[in-house]
Order: structure tokens, then C-alpha cells, then sequence
């Protein structure tokens, strides 16, 4: 995967990677045909085909398997960044990183290794490394250029009208931010994350990529520090999933808050497909990949909540992030390997 690794490194990244590719492609097809025979057919509610899901032979193997490549992915990847050098930045810098060291990191967010990734995105600079070459494996090798975002950005914020400004809300280490400034490189893009490490990186990288974005530190569900009704689209890719019932409420809030009249917001995050056993596997997801929140937010009409907070025309659509992006309806294509059922959130304020 990296060039310059030793090859004690990129063996184990190999396996690991390989592990995840046949969890995907092998395991949970058996998975699926298992459970169809064993109930005359597809299965076509989520509770009733839990236990039948769980009955199968071959579930405690799939199961086992995502959270124990998974913790193997971590070891992997730590491993293979514990040489990188520290966060450079740039000297003469076109955007800016503000951060805030007094923050409240709030305990939702610190209490739990989010990922299973030891002391999650937060603790230490080498924490961003980490979780930049593990979200690399988690895409099982097929988003090394970031393609995803980019499509997404094409499909959902591809017709902006003038935009003046962009928020990313949860930018991480940037890979859903500078996708933004490149479709819109007039416009003023910020990008919003608890975590410093994931900021500098972020920072960094946009520089070398030679665009001005502007990163700062702030709880994107209490204040995000932008003035009220500035920005024109708002944005949050696989964030909302790791926020808990009042914080989610708080996003809306926030979001609803910083937009203006007619201000566009999309959110990147999975929803129920309609396909049983698809859809347990999601909601057990969760708990085997320590996102304790997302099973709430999958049960949580959140396109009402986003209702609630003040948007209009507020509706899930599918996505799919191998080519098509942002799809018309809510209908995922049929899938026989294992994928997550990503979905986007589209909703505007009233003008
Ligand atoms: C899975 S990452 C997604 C990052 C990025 N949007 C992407 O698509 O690559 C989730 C990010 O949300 C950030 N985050 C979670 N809760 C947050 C909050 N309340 N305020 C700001 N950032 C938050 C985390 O620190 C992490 O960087």
C-alpha cells in the first residue's frame, strides 16, 4: 500500500487487508445464503431474521471476523506509521488551523476507543496517521484517492449557485474538506473537528495540495463559532452515527443555525436498506466496531429531526460510492459482498 515501507510492515497491512476482503466477499454472501435457506427465502423484516442471522453456522465466523480484523487493522497500521515524521505544516500557510485548547472534549466522545482504534482520533498526533492509513483498509484498498468524497461532493453540492461559504462539520484529517474548496475554490471552506491531530493533518495536507482552507476546533453539535445564517451548504460525511441522542439534536440545531435562508445541508451516513439481513448486520456493526451510538441513530427518524431544528424538505437517498454517488430514490443497488448501506441526508432552510 505505501512504497516506502519495510516489508515486515506492508506484510501485515497485506493480510489484514486481504482478511476484510474475504469478511466482505465471502463470508457474509455464505452468511446471507445460509440465512435464506434456513427460512425458505430472503427474509424480509430486520428483527424477525436476528435470531435466524444468529443461528447460522457460519455467523459466529463473520461476526468474530469483523471485530477481530478490525483490532488487527489498528496493530497494523500503528505499526506501520510509528516512523512518520510529525506533522509538518507549512511556512507560508494559504488557510489557517485555529485551534482551542480549553475545549470540552465531551465524555461520549473520549469514554469509548472509537473504531476499536486505541485511544481513538484524538489523543496524539500519531493517532491522525493512524486513522488516515486505516480508513484507507477499512475501504478494503478501493478509496486510495479519496474517490468517495469526491463523489460525493459531485453528486450533492455539485450545483451550488456562487456559494460564499462551506462548512464541513466533522472534517477529520480533511479528506471530505478539500474536495469543497477544489468544486468551489472562490468560496471561503471551513472544516470543523473535535480532534487537533485530525486538524493538523488536515491542515497539512491541504496545504501540500496547495488550497486555502480554514480549520478549527469546535464541538459541532454545542457552537461551532460561526456567525448565525453565513454559510450556504453544509456538509458532515460519516460523523453523525458517533453522536448521541442530545448531541445529535444539537447537530441539527447547529447546522440549522449557521446556515442561510435556503443554506443546503447534506450528511454522508447509513440507513436501513430494506434488505433483512443487510440491515442486522449494520445495526450490529455498532457494537462489534465500538460506534455505540450508531444503532440510535439508525432507529432515529432523523430527517425528522432535521425537520424539527428548522430544515425543509428534509429526505434520505441512497448513495453509492463506487460510481454512481448520490442516487435519485432510496434504493440500494442489489449487492451480493458486503458493504455499508450509505445514504445521504438532504435538507434546506426555508428562504
Ligand atoms: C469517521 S470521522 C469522519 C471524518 C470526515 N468527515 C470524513 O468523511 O473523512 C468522524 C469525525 O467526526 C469528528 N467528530 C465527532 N464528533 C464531533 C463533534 N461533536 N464535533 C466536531 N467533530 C466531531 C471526529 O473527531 C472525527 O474526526
Amino acid at each position: 500500500m505505501t512504497k516506502a515501507l519495510p516489508h515486515s510492515a506492508r506484510a501485515d497491512l497485506d493480510f489484514v487487508l486481504a482478511w476484510r476482503r474475504r469478511w466482505a466477499d465471502t463470508l457474509y454472501p455464505a452468511l446471507v445464503e445460509q440465512t435464506n435457506e434456513a427460512g425458505g427465502g430472503p427474509p424480509t423484516d430486520r428483527k424477525a431474521a436476528t435470531p435466524v442471522v444468529h443461528d447460522q453456522p457460519v455467523y459466529p465466523w463473520f461476526a468474530w471476523s469483523e471485530r477481530a480484523s478490525q483490532k488487527a487493522l489498528w496493530r497494523a497500521v500503528s505499526d506501520a506509521v510509528a516512523d512518520a515524521p510529525p506533522i509538518a505544516l507549512p511556512e507560508a500557510p494559504q488557510g489557517s488551523l485555529t485551534l482551542n485548547p480549553g475545549l470540552h472534549l465531551p465524555e461520549w466522545y473520549t469514554d469509548w476507543d472509537i473504531h476499536v482504534q486505541p485511544g481513538g482520533v484524538w489523543r496524539a498526533d500519531a493517532s491522525a496517521h493512524v486513522y488516515e492509513l486505516g480508513a484507507k483498509l477499512v475501504m478494503m484498498g478501493d478509496n486510495d484517492d479519496y474517490a468517495f468524497h469526491r463523489r460525493f461532493v459531485e453528486t450533492c453540492a455539485g450545483d451550488l449557485d456562487s456559494p460564499t461559504r462551506l462548512v464541513d462539520l466533522g472534517c477529520g484529517f480533511g479528506k471530505s474538506t478539500w474536495p469543497l474548496k477544489q468544486a468551489y475554490p472562490g468560496a471561503e471552506v471551513i472544516g470543523i473537528d473535535l480532534a487537533a491531530p485530525c486538524l493538523r493533518l488536515a491542515h497539512a495536507k491541504t496545504e501540500a495540495l496547495g488550497l486555502a482552507v480554514h480549520y478549527r476546533q469546535a464541538d459541532v453539535t454545542v457552537d461551532t463559532g460561526l456567525e448565525p445564517a453565513s454559510a450556504d451548504f453544509a456538509t458532515s460525511t460519516m460523523v453523525i452515527h458517533e453522536l448521541p441522542q442530545p448531541a445529535l439534536k444539537g447537530f441539527f440545531a447547529e447546522a440549522a443555525r449557521i446556515l442561510k435562508p435556503g443554506g443546503r445541508l447534506a450528511v454522508l451516513d447509513f440507513q436501513f436498506t430494506g434488505d433483512a439481513v443487510r440491515d442486522v448486520a449494520v445495526m450490529e456493526h455498532g457494537a462489534r466496531n465500538n460506534e455505540p451510538f450508531m444503532p440510535g441513530m439508525m432507529a432515529q427518524d432523523t430527517a425528522q429531526m432535521a425537520r424539527d431544528a428548522g430544515f425543509a424538505n428534509a429526505a434520505w437517498t441512497a448513495f453509492d460510492e463506487r460510481g454512481a454517488g448520490r442516487l435519485p430514490a432510496a434504493e440500494w443497488p442489489a449487492r451480493r459482498e458486503w458493504h455499508f448501506p450509505w445514504a445521504v441526508l438532504e435538507a434546506e432552510m426555508p428562504t
